[in-house]
C-alpha cells in the first residue's frame, strides 16, 4: 500500500489544502492529513476544532484520514509506514523554505520521499493566515474555505 503524509498546521483548513488532498488521494492508496506541530506558529483553532474542521472537508474521499501527532514528520511517516510527503508549492517564496524542510526531513531519514505537487493558479494567494485576515474584515471567504470553517469562526465569535 503506497502511503503519503500530507502534513501542516491547518489553521484553519482552506480550498488550497483540500485541492492538495484531493489530488494526493488519486497518487496514493492512502493519504494522512497531520496537524503537525510548527514551534513559531500560535494557532487560533484548537487541535479539536482543526481535526474536526479537516474530517468534515475530507469526509467523502474514501482513503483519507486525519491525525495529530507532536514530533517529527518523518517519524510519524516511518511509523505509519508512509513512503512520502506531500508538499505544495504555490509561489517561488515556498521553494526556499521547502528546500530546508526537505533537507531536514532527509537528514533525518532518507527513505521518505519529499512529493511537491503545484497549487492550482487561482488558489496561490491562499494562506491559513491570509484567510483570517479577509474573515476579520469581513469579507466574504466563502468561496476559498469548506463551509465548516465558517462554522468554527462563528464559534469562536460566541
Ligand atoms: N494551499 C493553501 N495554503 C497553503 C498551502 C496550500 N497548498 N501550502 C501551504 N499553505 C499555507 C499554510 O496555510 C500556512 O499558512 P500560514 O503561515 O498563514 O498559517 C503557510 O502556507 C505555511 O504552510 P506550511 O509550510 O505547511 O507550514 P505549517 O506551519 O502549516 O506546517 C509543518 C509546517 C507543521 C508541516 C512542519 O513544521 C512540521 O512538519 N512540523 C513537525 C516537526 C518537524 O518534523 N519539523 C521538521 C524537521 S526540523
Amino acid at each position: 500500500m503506497n502511503i503519503a503524509i500530507y502534513p501542516g498546521s491547518f489553521d484553519p483548513i482552506t480550498n488550497g489544502h483540500l485541492d492538495m488532498i484531493i489530488r494526493s488521494s488519486k497518487l496514493f492508496d492512502k493519504v494522512i492529513v497531520l496537524i503537525a506541530n510548527n514551534p513559531n506558529k500560535v494557532c487560533r483553532f484548537s487541535l479539536t476544532s482543526r481535526v474536526r474542521m479537516i474530517k468534515e472537508a475530507t469526509k467523502d474521499i474514501s482513503n483519507v484520514e486525519v491525525d495529530s501527532f507532536d514530533g517529527l514528520t518523518v517519524n510519524y511517516a516511518k511509523e505509519h509506514n508512509a513512503k512520502a510527503i506531500i508538499r505544495g508549492l504555490r509561489v517561488v517564496s515556498d521553494f526556499e523554505y521547502e528546500w530546508s524542510y526537505a533537507a531536514a526531513n532527509e537528514f533525518i531519514n532518507k527513505d521518505i520521499e519529499m512529493v511537491f505537487l503545484m497549487a492550482h493558479k487561482e488558489l496561490t494567494f491562499i494562506s491559513s493566515s491570509t484567510i483570517d485576515e479577509l474573515y476579520r474584515s469581513g469579507v466574504d471567504i466563502s468561496s476559498l474555505v469548506p463551509s465548516i470553517v465558517i462554522e468554527e469562526y462563528k464559534k469562536l465569535e460566541k
